[in-house]
This record gives structure tokens, C-alpha cells and sequence, in this order.
């Protein structure tokens, strides 16, 4: 992981000190008082402080600790299927919040698939990039998407949010770190801000600890009980859960920890979701890739219904599930998972035609898409493609996935 860091480390560098000498400034003869070269440390505390920073919103409540809350692993705090935002505080999202952790590795987006160690893989499709389709290529970008939104921070435009900055508790330590006169350059106040909040995300003690159990598992400083263990094995059984051929549970051949996640975008077919407000709307559809939050590949058919595979770590800390929060129970999701195919009735709403309306968060043109491999693909009626037993197992060792894993201190175990 530590590689990992280094060419972000370079890059603000880069960024920051781009129009600095060679020579560090205050050796130069020509040293006048200004700004110094920011270090990735002094960048890192700025990001934490605008991260927590309610005042950068335009209802005066709302900071990215709201829907991403440190003590819920950075993702929401609560069971809403989407968070509420806005101006006034009210406006619905149309997507679940995600945990920010584990994100250092997510590849840039790719309509080719690349492998942990970032080999081509025969297994071609569309990989990477950050939200649920992909659309943003760095947290760097990322940020400012949720500053701007209309039903999140809602600032509009970056201008707004500089102005908000100025006068906000950082305004001190932004002048102080890029110059007095950082905020009469607006683009460029608002790039620090985005940088400053990227850098913070790339904390390793908050954002990738690898401090579950399973790590300390992995590390050889801690057992599986043997019900966890039942679950790692049905977890990766292709012939069980088989969710380890997207949710990687291995690690790399060098030796990285397992994200759980091989930032595969791939069509589930998540039952629609009548909690959220967008989902009012019949003809309104969240088709991930093909949009429309991104318009790309508005006519990439193909890639309607495809979201990002997530991480599976700390997901038994969250209380909703899927790209539109239509779970909010882990073992409904496995349960899902185990009989979408064999019992799709228990699943799907019926339709006007009395036929359970399978793959209902698709348009009928777009259910080709759903991916059909194990655990999918069973024969309506047919048998589960594991038992309730495999899924008290997987929980048991899903669990063994959330952050801050102390081990039993020896003697009192
Ligand atoms: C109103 C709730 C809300 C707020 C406030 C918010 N986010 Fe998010 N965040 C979301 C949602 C929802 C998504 C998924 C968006 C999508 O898929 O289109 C997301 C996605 C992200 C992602 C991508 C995660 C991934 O898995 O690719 C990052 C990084 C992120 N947010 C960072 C931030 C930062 C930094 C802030 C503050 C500047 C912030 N968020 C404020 C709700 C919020
Ligand atoms: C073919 C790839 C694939 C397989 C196999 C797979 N998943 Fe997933 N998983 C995904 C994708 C893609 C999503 C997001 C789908 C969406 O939001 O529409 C997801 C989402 C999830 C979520 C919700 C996470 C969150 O943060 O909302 C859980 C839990 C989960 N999977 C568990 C499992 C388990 C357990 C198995 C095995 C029984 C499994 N998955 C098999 C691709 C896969």
C-alpha cells in the first residue's frame, strides 16, 4: 500500500510547488515572504478540517461527514435508502451512500478490465472509477460533484463554494498554505479545496486500516471461528456463493490485502426501490453506466442496469445495500443473492399482467444485461444456490470484515 501513496505524495507535490524554484525558497537569495511548499501532512490536516466543515454547504448543516460519518466506516449513518440534502435540507438523493474506505486502489475508469496487479485480463469489461458508474477518475474529482449537487451540499458552482470558504473557520490555514491572495483566484482555491479533501482520503489510518479480523487472519495473528470459516469457504465455493469471483477475498500475487471488490461494473438486477423519491416517476430509471448521472454512454445499451462492484468491507456496519438502497438487511441481500432466480417471486413485485416483473429497475430492453453466473442463473422453482446454514456462515464471516478488530488479550480469552 505504501507504493501506492507515493506517486499521490508526488503528485500534490507536483501540483502544489509547480512554480516553485528548484531550490527550496527560502535558500534562494531572491527569498521573499510567501507561501512555502505545502507538504502532504499540512494538505492532509486542511482536508480533514474542510471534510468536517458544515459551513461549505448551502443549508448551513450538511458537511461530507453527514453522509460519510467516520464511526459508520465513512459511510451513512443511518438506514436511508438515499441521504437528504439540499439547500433546505430536504432534497432526496437517488443513489445509497458509499463507505470511503478502501477506495485507494480503485483503477481509473476502463472499458477494459485490468486485474489486481493491474495485468489485462481476458475477462473484458468495464472497470473502475469512483461512485457507483465510474464517472468521476480520482476522490480529487470526486469532491467537487457533491459540492456543487443540487440535492447534496448545493453550492452550484465552485465560486460559491471559495466564497463560502473565505469565510469559513479554514480560511486562516488555506491563506497561510497557498497565499493571501488564494481566494481572488477562485478555480484555482477551489482545485486546493478538492486536492486538500483528496489528500485527507488517502489517510491510511482512517481510510485503510486493514485492521479486521480477517486481516489479522490473514496475517497469521488471529483464527477463524469455525462458523466464520464455514463462510470464507461457502463465500468462495464456486459452487456455493461463488462471490469471490467478483468480491475478491484472496490476496494479490504481490501480496496486497483483498479489497473485496474487483472493480467490475456489473448488472445485479437490485429489485427497484419504491423508497426512493426518484423511483416515483415510473419512466424514471438509475441505469448506472448508460445514465443518466453520466452521459457517456448514454447509447451503450450494453451498459444499462451495470453499476461498480463495491467493497464488501465494513459492509455489516451498513444499514442499506445496493447502488439504490432497495435492502437494508445483510441477510436479505444473501438471501436475495441465493434465490433471485429460483424464487423470483419473493423478490419482485408482479406486474399488470399478474407475471412477477423480474428485473423490475430495468427497462424490458435492458434485462439482457443482468448477469447470469453463480450465484445467478438458477431455474425458477429450482433448488437455493445455498442454504439459510451458508448464509449464518457468510454473515458470521462477513463480520469479520468491519475495521477495529481487537484481538483477545492473551490469558483472558
Ligand atoms: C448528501 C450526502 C452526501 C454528501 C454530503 C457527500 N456525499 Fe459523497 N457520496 C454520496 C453518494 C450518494 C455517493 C454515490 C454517488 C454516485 O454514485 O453517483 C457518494 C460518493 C462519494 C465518493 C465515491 C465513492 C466510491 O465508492 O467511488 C467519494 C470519494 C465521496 N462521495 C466523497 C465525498 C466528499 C469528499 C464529500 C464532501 C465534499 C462528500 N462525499 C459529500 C453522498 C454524499
Ligand atoms: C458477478 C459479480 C458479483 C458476484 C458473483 C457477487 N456480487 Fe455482490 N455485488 C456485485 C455488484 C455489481 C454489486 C452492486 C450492485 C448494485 O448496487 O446494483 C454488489 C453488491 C453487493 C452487496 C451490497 C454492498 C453495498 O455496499 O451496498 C453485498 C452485501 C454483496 N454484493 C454481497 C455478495 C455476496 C455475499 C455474494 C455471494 C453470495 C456476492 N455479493 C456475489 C457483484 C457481485
Amino acid at each position: 500500500m505504501q507504493r501506492l501513496l507515493l506517486p499521490i505524495a508526488f503528485a500534490c507535490a507536483g501540483l502544489v510547488q509547480a512554480a516553485a524554484p528548484a531550490k527550496p525558497a527560502y535558500q534562494s537569495a531572491s527569498y521573499a515572504p510567501g507561501p512555502r511548499p505545502v507538504s502532504a501532512k499540512q494538505l492532509e490536516e486542511l482536508g480533514r478540517q474542510l471534510f468536517f466543515d458544515r459551513s461549505l454547504s448551502a443549508s448551513g448543516r450538511m458537511s461530507c461527514a453527514t453522509c460519510h460519518s467516520p464511526s459508520h466506516a465513512y459511510g451513512p449513518p443511518n438506514g436511508l435508502a438515499a441521504q437528504l440534502g439540499g439547500k433546505d435540507g430536504k432534497q432526496p438523493g437517488t443513489r445509497a451512500a458509499p463507505s470511503l474506505r478502501y477506495l485507494q486502489s480503485v483503477p481509473p475508469f476502463s472499458e477494459h478490465f485490468h486485474d489486481n496487479d493491474g495485468n489485462d485480463s481476458e475477462d473484458a469489461g468495464p472497470t473502475g472509477g469512483y461512485t457507483w458508474d465510474g464517472r468521476a477518475d480520482s476522490a480529487h474529482a470526486q469532491a467537487s460533484l457533491p459540492l456543487l449537487a443540487a440535492n447534496e451540499m448545493a453550492n452550484g458552482t465552485p465560486a460559491a463554494v471559495v466564497d463560502k470558504l473565505r469565510r469559513s473557520a479554514a480560511a486562516a490555514r488555506f491563506q497561510r498554505l497557498f497565499g493571501s491572495d488564494i481566494f481572488s483566484h477562485p478555480a484555482q482555491a477551489f482545485d486546493k479545496a478538492a486536492l486538500a479533501l483528496e489528500v485527507f482520503q488517502q489517510n491510511p489510518r482512517e481510510f485503510y486500516p486493514y485492521d479486521s479480523k480477517y486481516d489479522a487472519y490473514l496475517r497469521g495473528q488471529a483464527k477463524l471461528t469455525a462458523k466464520e470459516a464455514r463462510g470464507l469457504k461457502a463465500f468462495n465455493d464456486p459452487d456455493k456463493g461463488n462471490c469471490a469471483s467478483c468480491h475478491i477475498s484472496q490476496r494479490s500475487e504481490s501480496g496486497a490485502f483483498p479489497a473485496f471488490t474487483d472493480y467490475g461494473h456489473i448488472a445485479v438486477g437490485a429489485p427497484r426501490n419504491p423508497e426512493l423519491a426518484a423511483n416515483r416517476d415510473s419512466h424514471y430509471f438509475d441505469l448506472g453506466l448508460c445514465g443518466p448521472a453520466r452521459t457517456d454512454f448514454k447509447n451503450r445499451g450494453d451498459y444499462c442496469g451495470l453499476f461498480r462492484t463495491p467493497s464488501l468491507r465494513n459492509v455489516a456496519s451498513r444499514k442499506t445495500f445496493f447502488h439504490n438502497g432497495a435492502f437494508h438487511d445483510l441477510r436479505q441481500v444473501l438471501r436475495f443473492y441465493a434465490e433471485r432466480d429460483t424464487r423470483p417471486g419473493k423478490w419482485y413485485p408482479k406486474g399488470k399482467d399478474g407475471k412477477v416483473a423480474k428485473f423490475d429497475d430495468l427497462p424490458a430492453r435492458y434485462q439482457a444485461n443482468v448477469n447470469m453466473e453463480a450465484p445467478f442463473g438458477g431455474k425458477a422453482g429450482g433448488k437455493a444456490m445455498f442454504s439459510e446454514r451458508d448464509i449464518d456462515d457468510m454473515l458470521a464471516f462477513l463480520k469479520t470484515l468491519n475495521d477495529g478488530y481487537k484481538p483477545a488479550v492473551r490469558g483472558k480469552s
